[in-house]
């Protein structure tokens, strides 16, 4: 099979590249509106983008009527935001938090959950959730339709039992990850690779 990626309309293109980058992390991103309604919604295209200073990033399709999603709206309107990750048992909250809620309504109440205050941005915590990453807006990029939301890393909170020797106990965490269309995965058996030319090397 050969796919020529200039016949993909927007959902074609949606599936494909959704199915090829896969599986993938979930930012739970929650933000404040102007008049401090608290938004939750996950956001797959997610990564980290620099060490120093930390910054991760997401990507914000418009919707499609072409309108801005509360999230890319809020955090361009407070430059804030905060990323809580989703182990398997918030799987189902984190879902219903996708729907397309209006504005005025709160996600976070909806799916269940309730708001923690951070320390260094406006935006709330998802309480439920066990490591967030309290984030200030470096940048916002436009990619093709998409807004690419690049934040700078100012604070981050993790339970204490998943903290071991300075990262995630990912398989404590349990984590869930997005594959395509309605599928997701959970961690599977985890395993070591040796690279025996870093040895020594810190
Ligand atoms: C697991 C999952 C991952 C998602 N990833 C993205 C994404 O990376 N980019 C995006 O624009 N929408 C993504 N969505 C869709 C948004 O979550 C959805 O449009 C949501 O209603 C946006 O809410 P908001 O308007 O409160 O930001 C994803 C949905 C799910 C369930």
């Amino acid at each position: 099979m050969r796919i020529d990626a200039s016949t993909l309309d927007r959902q074609a293109s949606h599936e494909l590249l959704k199915g090829c980058v896969s599986p993938r992390p979930i930012a739970w991103i929650s933000t404040l509106s102007a008049v401090g309604v608290a938004n939750a919604a996950p956001y797959s295209c997610f990564t980290f983008v620099s060490l120093v200073p930390p910054m991760v990033c997401f990507s914000v399709e418009p919707r499609l009527d072409g309108t801005k999603k509360d999230t890319l709206r809020n955090a361009e309107s407070t430059g804030d935001f905060v990323v809580n990750l989703v182990p398997e048992e918030l799987a189902a909250a984190m879902n219903t938090s996708a729907e397309n809620f209006p504005p005025e309504v709160s996600e976070i109440a909806k799916a269940g959950l309730t708001t923690a205050p951070s320390e260094m941005v406006r935006a709330p915590r998802i309480a439920e959730s066990p490591v967030n990453l309290e984030c200030r807006v470096e940048r916002v990029v436009e990619v093709g339709q998409n807004r690419l939301v690049i934040g700078e890393v100012l604070l981050v909170h993790v339970r204490d039992d998943l903290y071991r020797d300075g990262t995630i106990d990912v398989a404590r965490l349990r984590p869930v990850a997005r594959l395509a269309g309605n599928e997701y995965c959970r961690l599977g058996e985890v395993f070591e690779l040796d690279r025996p030319w870093l040895r020594g090397v810190k």
